[in-house]
C-alpha cells in the first residue's frame, strides 16, 4: 500500500478524491517539506499577490496551512476561507488554524457555494490532482465565476520528476496520480476558462505554479 492509498483511507485510492486521514497528512506534510513549508507556502502567497484587505479562497485547503498564511497576509481587513470536501480535513483545520479572519468550509472546487465575484484571490496547493480529471474544467470555471474582475488565481501542484528513476519512486511511494500528474494542462485550461495573463513558474523544484488574472477592472 502506498502513501496515497493510506491517506485516502481506501486501498483502491490511486484515484483523485478527498483525503480521509487529516492528522496523518499534516504529519507527512511536515516531514516531506523538511522544514521548508513556511518558506515555500509563503512564496505561494507572495506569488498570488495577497495583500491587506483581500478576500482569499484556498481550494483543497486540507489542514489549512496555506489558508492560514493567506489570512495573515490579508490582514488587516481581509480574510481567507479554505474549502475541502473532506470532513476530517475541515475539522482538523478548524481546530488548529481557524481565527477571526480564517475559516474553513466543506465543499468541492467544481461546485463552489460562494457568490459570483466574491473573492479577490484564489489559491491552491497540491490539490488540483485530487479533483477528478473530468471535473477540472468545471473547477476552473468555478474559480473564474467566484473571482471579481481583475481577481487573481494561483494554482500550485506537484510536478513529477522527468527522470525514469524519480518517476518510478514517486509512483511506488505516492501512486500513479502523482507520478503522471498532467500539470502542463493547467495553464491552457485556465486560458480556456477565460483567464488572461497566464504565467507559469516553479517553486522549490517540485511545485508547478500557474498564475492568471480574470480580465476586467483593468486586469
Ligand atoms: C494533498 S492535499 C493538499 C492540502 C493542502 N492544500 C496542502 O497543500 O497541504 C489535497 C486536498 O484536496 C482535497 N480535495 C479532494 N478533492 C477535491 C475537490 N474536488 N475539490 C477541492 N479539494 C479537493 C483533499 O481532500 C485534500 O485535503
Amino acid at each position: 500500500m502506498h502513501l496515497g492509498q493510506l491517506l485516502h483511507g481506501k486501498p483502491q485510492a490511486d484515484a483523485p478524491g478527498a483525503l480521509k486521514h487529516a492528522l496523518a497528512y499534516e504529519i507527512c506534510s511536515k516531514v516531506v517539506f523538511a522544514g521548508r513549508r513556511r518558506r515555500l507556502f509563503g512564496r505561494l502567497v507572495e506569488l498570488a499577490g495577497v495583500g491587506a484587505g483581500d478576500r482569499v479562497l484556498d481550494l483543497g485547503s486540507g489542514p489549512g496551512y496555506l489558508t492560514a498564511l493567506a489570512a495573515q497576509a490579508a490582514s488587516p481587513g481581509g480574510s481567507a476561507v479554505g474549502v475541502d470536501p473532506s470532513v476530517p480535513m475541515v475539522g482538523q483545520a478548524r481546530c488548529s488554524r481557524a481565527t477571526a479572519n480564517c475559516s474553513f468550509e466543506v465543499g468541492r472546487a467544481e461546485a463552489l457555494g460562494a457568490a459570483d465575484g466574491s473573492f479577490d484571490v484564489v489559491v491552491s496547493s497540491l490539490a488540483v490532482h485530487h479533483i477528478p480529471e473530468e471535473s477540472r474544467g468545471r473547477a476552473y470555471a468555478e474559480v473564474f465565476r467566484v473571482l471579481r474582475p481583475g481577481g487573481r488565481v494561483l494554482l500550485a501542484d506537484f510536478r513529477p520528476p522527468r527522470g525514469r528513476l524519480g518517476r518510478h519512486l514517486v509512483g511506488v511511494t505516492a501512486g500513479e496520480v502523482m507520478r503522471d500528474n498532467p500539470v502542463d494542462r493547467i495553464a491552457p485550461m485556465l486560458a480556456e476558462a477565460g483567464f488572461g495573463s497566464v504565467s507559469v513558474s516553479g517553486v522549490g523544484g517540485f511545485l508547478h505554479c500557474v498564475r492568471a488574472v480574470k480580465p476586467g477592472d483593468g486586469g
